[in-house]
This record gives structure tokens, C-alpha cells and sequence, in this order.
């Protein structure tokens, strides 16, 4: 299946909402549990002087995860949808996590270099965030300035099925029960994924051919790496 592009920003009230209220737990557990053994088998040990950034981070469901697991580790979400960080503001209120706190920031401005983001990363994560780029590179190249060197990259991302009927099914299989607002956005991601070949060729156009990729399931691949 040919790759359709989808809007980079969430932004629509009603999208950000049925997103935000969606049940991600399951796969949100596992960028979690991705990430600590991804940072066991690097042998690092995160402590209070390190930064970590939940790039594209939405609603923040996974910021808050990795600051609850990481309590003494400042942790920094950032999107460019201020819809959504009102969203994950909200859930901060009602969940307070000293250690986090989020950034609006558009991610192509700092490939391009109109934003700058002081801030460098020592751990860059992101979920569901590099299906929405309409130019992969960009992402690669905002990563790039974002982190530390030596920086610590965990991103896990949907993978597009092979035809519009598998997307079909797979839309049928895991949201069934969901409002359609919500399948139709599961959707339109699906056919805006990547392969795992396409990443591997992006990884090499960015000069990150030392990442590895993976497919995790069905579903999602994972891209992990020092840079
Ligand atoms: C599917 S959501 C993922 C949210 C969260 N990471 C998660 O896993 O649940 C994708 C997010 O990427 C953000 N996004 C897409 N393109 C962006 C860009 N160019 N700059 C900043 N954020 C962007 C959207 O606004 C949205 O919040």
C-alpha cells in the first residue's frame, strides 16, 4: 500500500479529545518497559542531572509514565498542537509530577532552525510521533539537535500494513468498540506509517545508519540508538 500523509498537528477539539481519552495503556506501558531495558543493556543509570524529552508528546499519557518511573529525572514533553498540551496540562493538574513539564514547540521549526530549543536531551523518546511528519527527514534532523551528544534515542511508531484491506482489519481488530472519530484517525495513521525499510533508508539519508529497527508485532516497530 502507497503511503498517504495525514496533518502533521492534532488539533481539532474533538480529535484531541477522543485521543486523549482513548485507552493507550498496553502500548504506552511498553515504550516504558522499552526504554528500561533498552538503557539496562547500554548499562546507563539515569540520575538527577539528566534530561529526557517526550517528543510529539500529545496528551502527555507517556510523559507522565516515564516521569513516574523516572521521578528524579526531569522530564519535558513537547508538541506543536496546543490543543493538546492544554489536554496534557489538564491531566497534570489532576496528577501533579514535579519532575515534568511541557514545551509548545513545532518540530520542523527546529530541523529548519527558526526555533531554537536550548535545552539538550541525554534520552529522546517518542510514540506514534514520526507517521506524522510529511518530511521523515525533518523529524530525523530536529532529533538530531536535540540531543545531547551520546544521546539515548527509544522511538516506537505504527507500521503501515501491506494493503488497504489489512488496514481494514487491523482498524477492526484493536478499535472495534471506539468512537469513530477515533478509528478514522487510527486509520489515516496506519496508511501514513512507514516500513521498516523506509526507516532504515531515512535513518541512512540522516546520517543515523547506527540505529537499529525493528518490528516489535503487527503493529508497531521500534528504532533505537546512540547518537
Ligand atoms: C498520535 S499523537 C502521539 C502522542 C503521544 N506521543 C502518544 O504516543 O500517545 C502525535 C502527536 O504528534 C504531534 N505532532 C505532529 N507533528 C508535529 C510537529 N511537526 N511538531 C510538533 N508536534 C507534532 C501531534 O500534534 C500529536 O500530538
Amino acid at each position: 500500500m502507497q503511503r498517504t500523509p495525514e496533518p502533521e498537528l492534532m488539533e481539532t477539539p474533538s480529535q484531541v479529545k477522543a485521543y486523549a481519552d482513548a485507552d493507550f495503556s498496553k502500548s504506552d506501558s511498553m515504550v516504558v518497559k522499552g526504554l528500561e531495558k533498552y538503557l539496562k543493556e547500554l548499562g546507563k543509570n539515569l540520575n538527577k542531572s539528566d534530561l529526557i524529552l517526550d517528543v510529539a508528546c500529545g496528551p502527555g499519557n507517556i510523559s507522565e509514565r516515564i516521569a513516574i518511573n523516572w521521578p528524579y529525572v526531569k522530564v519535558i514533553g513537547i508538541d506543536g498542537s496546543r490543543q493538546m498540551l492544554i489536554q496534557a496540562e489538564e491531566s497534570l493538574k489532576e496528577n501533579f509530577l514535579k519532575n515534568l513539564t511541557y514545551q509548545l514547540i513545532e518540530i520542523n521549526s527546529i530541523a529548519t532552525c527558526k526555533q531554537y530549543f536550548p535545552l539538550r536531551a541525554d534520552v529522546l523518546v517518542s510514540n506514534s510521533a514520526l507517521h506524522h511528519f510529511h518530511s521523515p527527514c525533518k523529524f530525523w534532523d530536529a532529533l538530531k539537535k536535540l540531543g545531547k551528544k551520546r544521546c539515548i534515542h527509544f522511538h516506537r511508531d505504527l507500521i503501515r500494513p501491506s494493503s488497504i484491506e489489512k488496514a481494514i482489519e487491523i482498524k477492526e481488530k484493536y478499535l472495534s468498540n471506539s468512537p469513530e472519530i477515533l478509528k478514522k484517525d487510527f486509520f489515516a495513521s496506519l496508511k501514513a506509517s512507514f516500513t521498516v525499510d523506509e526507516v532504515n533508508q531515512q535513518l541512512v539519508n540522516a546520517g543515523l545508519s547506527q540505529f537499529e529497527v525493528f518490528q516489535v508485532d503487527e503493529l508497531y516497530l521500534e528504532i533505537i540508538g546512540l547518537v
